[in-house]
């Protein structure tokens, strides 16, 4: 028997990805397996039904679902869409492990084995996998983008025959994969880029980029590669030196983030009444909370004349390569174990082991069990 693969239209909303594009499809084909798509799933992200010739299209959910033993998605599935998971098969995508106890117990309740993309080690093997960074580098293009967009000056320095135009000041808060992409795509664009975060390793990746580090003084290295929560001291430290460049800025982009936890409030209130009017500040953390304390995620707010904008789910704002790249992820992850029709996991490889969420109706990873509780 080859193994089933089914995917569904994302049902989010505003979510135009999807977990399926035409060229892996094609590798899934190549590898004996077989694929059903609920029709219209890859639409949004302009690949048409006709353009997956190696896919049965259906009409919906439990069509789709049937009795596949891998099913591929974008976002965590809707109660309705658990109910329909055959029992027993295996989930992948980016299943915000840390957010849904209700959910979590839904997914044992069928004894789903899932995979919580964002749990993937950040290891060098594990690179062509990592969903978080793909997606990230397209949220922080969009973030550069959006400020260029909003921006009431030029970015790029102009001579013109009416005078000489000086080139926008932006300064980029966090300099993870997102931030980094920010800071690129503002340089390309011609901006004048500063940037900062807490992490020691991050100096050297912005000034590779051509951008000049802000340097506060307060390193904070986590576990892992990440950031941790600042003390009250860094926190005060940090507010100090952060707070002239943040006044001195036209376009602030803030990426800060720390892992499972709530997004640090970086950009205050006080600092707000500083800023020159008309400036732009995109507050990419806006989901987990926002970096900026006026922040209303989804919404664009202007306070002391300062454009603040929290943007919702950027990657699905470029769909199409989004989902390129995602789809591309999924594949990476799950081709290696595929054996003659079958799903055949070493449960004690790393990155196996360290993305798996639930197995057996029982929930595995250590941090989901922390953060929400034994589930
Ligand atoms: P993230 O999305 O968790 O956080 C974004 C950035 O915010 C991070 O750079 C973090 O240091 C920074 N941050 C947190 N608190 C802050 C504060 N108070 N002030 C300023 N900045 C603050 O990070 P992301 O992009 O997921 O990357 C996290 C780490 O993983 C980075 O070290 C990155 O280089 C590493 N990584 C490693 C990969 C690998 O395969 N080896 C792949 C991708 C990322």
């Amino acid at each position: 028997m080859p193994l089933s693969i089914a995917v569904t239209r994302e049902r989010t909303p505003g979510e135009h990805r999807v977990a399926l594009v035409p060229e892996t499809a094609r590798k899934y084909r190549a590898l004996g397996a077989t694929l059903r798509m609920e029709q219209s799933a890859g639409t949004d992200s302009h690949f048409l039904d006709s353009d997956y010739t190696d896919v049965d299209m259906v009409g919906g959910i439990r069509e789709a679902y049937g009795s596949a033993k891998l099913i591929l998605r974008v976002t965590p599935p809707s109660p309705e869409e658990i109910a329909a998971l055959p029992e027993g098969s295996v989930l992948i995508g980016l299943l915000k492990p840390f957010e849904d106890k209700a959910r979590l117990a839904a997914l044992n309740a069928r004894k789903i084995t899932a995979f919580a993309l964002e749990l993937l080690p950040r290891i060098s093997r594990a690179q062509s996998m990592d969903a978080l960074s793909s997606q990230s580098s397209c949220a922080g293009y969009q973030c550069g983008l959006i400020a260029a967009a909003r921006c009431t000056k030029f970015f790029p320095m102009l001579t013109t025959a009416a005078g000489t135009i000086r080139p926008a000041r932006v300064l980029v808060i966090g300099a993870g994969v997102a931030g980094l992409q920010a800071i690129a795509t503002c340089k390309r664009l011609g901006a004048m880029v500063e940037a900062y975060d807490v992490r020691s390793a991050a100096r050297e990746q912005i000034e590779s980029l051509g951008a000049k580090f802000v340097d506060t003084g307060v390193s904070a290295d986590g576990a892992a590669g990440y950031a941790r929560d600042l003390t009250a001291e860094e926190k005060a430290q940090q507010t100090e030196k952060l707070a002239k460049a943040i006044t001195l800025s036209d376009v602030v982009i803030s990426t800060a983030a720390i892992p499972g936890k709530k997004a640090p409030v970086i950009i205050t209130t006080d600092m707000i009444a500083r800023m020159k009017y008309g400036a732009i500040i995109v507050d990419m953390a806006a989901e987990s909370g926002g970096n900026c304390a006026l922040t209303q995620p989804g919404e664009h707010v202007v306070a002391n004349d300062v454009n603040i904008h929290g943007p919702l789910n950027l990657p699905s704002r470029m769909p199409t390569h989004a989902s390129e790249l995602y789809a591309k992820n999924l594949y990476n992850f799950i081709s290696p174990w595929i054996k003659e029709g079958e799903l055949t996991f070493d449960w004690s490889d790393e990155v196996v082991a360290g993305t798996l969420m639930c197995k057996d109706g029982v929930t595995v990873n250590q941090t989901v069990k922390q953060i929400l509780g034994e589930v």
